[in-house]
């Protein structure tokens, strides 16, 4: 039996990374919701509280994994939020929510928990938003791309054999499309001038929460280079991601061209 932490467990990636893989493996999953343990029932999960928009309660979690097992194969860092709309209205505290989220709380779990990784792996889900070229959800391009620059700098580092992966979906169908048009409302509500932008953000993330790619095709990805012993560091899942990681290359005043013109043609 091997044994993995994932984070984010009670929904989306999270939720569908802990039921494949503690079917036959131990599985400690993160959850910030209580009302949502009643998911996690099961001899092969142990359920950790992390709310990593409250930093004070990363210490536990990481005294919880580390005080019930001796070693962990694989971490998957799947916890994330997105914060969206027209940069000039996202106040303060929600962008360092963002960084708190996707960034420090993922990277401060996983310090805590490389004694027990020696020789393990780390699988981020990252996101093809980590190419940055996505205006109006700027903070969430910024927080993935951070992600992958900081764990990158680990992965060279690191003496203890602990291999670094970064996952990079593009749109997947999840519940994060909703709960993004939820935590954002008030920056929505306040962004008049950019009401066309808004308006198709909303719109857009409806959509993808339908007709993005099915989750199964995540955890393929991540079964596949949970089983690699020299996987590579990054990984798209998804076409959308693909054309991302290529069109990212091109010069950027080119690229801000184009998106500049598509942004104005938004309805
Ligand atoms: N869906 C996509 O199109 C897509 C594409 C690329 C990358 N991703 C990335 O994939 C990861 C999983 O997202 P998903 O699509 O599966 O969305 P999801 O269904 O909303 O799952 C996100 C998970 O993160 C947890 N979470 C959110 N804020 C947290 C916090 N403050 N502290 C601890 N946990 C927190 C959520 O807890 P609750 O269950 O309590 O809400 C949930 O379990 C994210 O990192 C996301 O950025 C998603």
């Amino acid at each position: 039996m091997k044994s993995y932490v994932i984070t984010g467990a009670t929904s989306g990636i999270g939720k569908a990374l802990t039921e494949y893989f503690s079917k036959e493996n131990f599985v400690f999953a993160g959850y910030r919701d209580e009302t949502k343990l009643d998911d996690l029932q099961s001899d092969n999960i142990h359920p950790f509280y992390v709310d990593y928009a409250k930093p004070e309660t990363i210490s536990g979690a990481i005294g919880e994994i580390c005080s019930n097992t001796e070693k962990i194969d694989t971490l998957i860092n799947v916890a994330g939020c997105v914060v969206a709309g027209a940069l000039e209205n996202i106040s303060p505290s929600e962008l360092r929510r963002q960084f708190d989220v996707n960034v420090f709380g993922a990277f401060e779990l996983s310090q805590g928990l490389i004694q027990k990784l020696s020789g393990g792996k780390i699988i981020n889900i990252s996101s093809m938003a980590s190419y940055g070229i996505f205006p109006f959800i700027s903070p969430y391009c910024a927080s993935k791309r951070a992600l992958d620059i900081l764990f990158n700098s680990f992965a060279l580092e690191n003496k203890k054999g602990i291999k670094v992966v970064s996952v990079k979906p593009g749109v997947i169908a999840t519940p994060l499309w909703s709960k993004s048009i939820k935590e954002n409302s008030a920056t929505i509500e306040n962004s008049v001038e950019y009401k066309n932008e808004s308006d198709y953000l909303k719109k857009n993330a409806l959509k993808n929460e339908i007709k993005g790619l099915n989750v199964g095709k995540v955890v393929e990805k991540i079964v596949k280079i949970d089983g690699l012993q020299n996987p590579k560091s990054s990984y798209c899942v998804g076409i959308d991601s693909v054309a991302a990681s290529i069109i990212s290359v091109m010069p950027q005043e080119f690229l801000n061209k184009i998106i500049k013109y598509k942004v104005k043609k938004l309805k």
